[in-house]
């Protein structure tokens, strides 16, 4: 039986080969993978919760793929696997390591000189990472859970609503997420930070 998915807006989909990577293989639909995923992201989520870590753990290469593996390793067999094809955002997949090494390195700039506000450090993390496109899926949920992490464990403030107390519409939450993304990609971040408070 084939899997068959449904893109919505700004979602990267993936090759035959990804597909091939589904590790429940009575899953058909995007339904009850959307399920799958949230399960498994869910127990990911309690992980972070029950540890500290400091800027270098989180900053780490190891970190960041063990973060995405946790997340989806009950489903996909890429879990923390650096994608091998290019998508239609993120570049070349040859520059993922690289690009996620400079990512750490400004991100442990910003800390050190509270070059932005916490949330900002946070936001601005989150918006590199998933234009990066680390893997084959999940970016979008791995970057914002990152985030999460950030303004956490590192400066002791609440985590993120992205857009769950103030919207009833998915679609409509979905729509303005995607325009703040557009506008962070010219540096604007304003929208990002407050879709991320909202
Ligand atoms: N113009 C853009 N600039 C930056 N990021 C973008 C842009 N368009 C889409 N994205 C991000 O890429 C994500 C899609 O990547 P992917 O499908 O790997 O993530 P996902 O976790 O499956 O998606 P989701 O965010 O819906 O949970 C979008 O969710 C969004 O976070
Ligand atoms: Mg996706």
């Amino acid at each position: 039986m084939g899997l068959d998915l449904v893109y919505g807006k700004g979602q990267t989909p993936l090759s035959e080969e990804e597909k091939e990577g589904l590790l429940l293989k009575h899953i058909s639909t995007q339904g009850q993978l959307n399920e799958a995923e949230q399960l498994n992201i869910e127990e990911a989520v309690q992980w972070t919760l029950q540890k500290k870590f400091n800027s270098t753990a989180i900053l780490s290469e190891t970190f960041i793929r063990g973060l995405h593996k946790r997340m989806y390793r009950d489903v996909w067999r890429w879990a923390g696997e650096f994608r091998l094809t290019d998508k239609n955002i993120g570049g070349d997949w040859k520059q993922v390591a690289i690009l996620l090494r400079g990512l750490a390195d400004d991100c442990q700039y910003w800390i050190d000189h509270n070059h932005f506000s916490a949330d900002e450090i946070a936001v601005r993390f989150k918006h590199r990472i998933v234009s990066i496109h680390c893997f084959p899926n999940g970016n979008g949920r791995h970057s914002r859970l990152m985030a999460d992490v950030i303004v956490s464990h590192l400066f002791g403030k609440p985590v993120f609503s992205w857009g769950a107390k103030s919207y009833k519409d998915p679609k409509q939450a979905r729509e303005d997420y995607i325009a703040a993304l557009k506008k962070a990609d010219k540096d604007e971040m304003a929208a990002l930070l407050q879709f991320a408070r909202s």
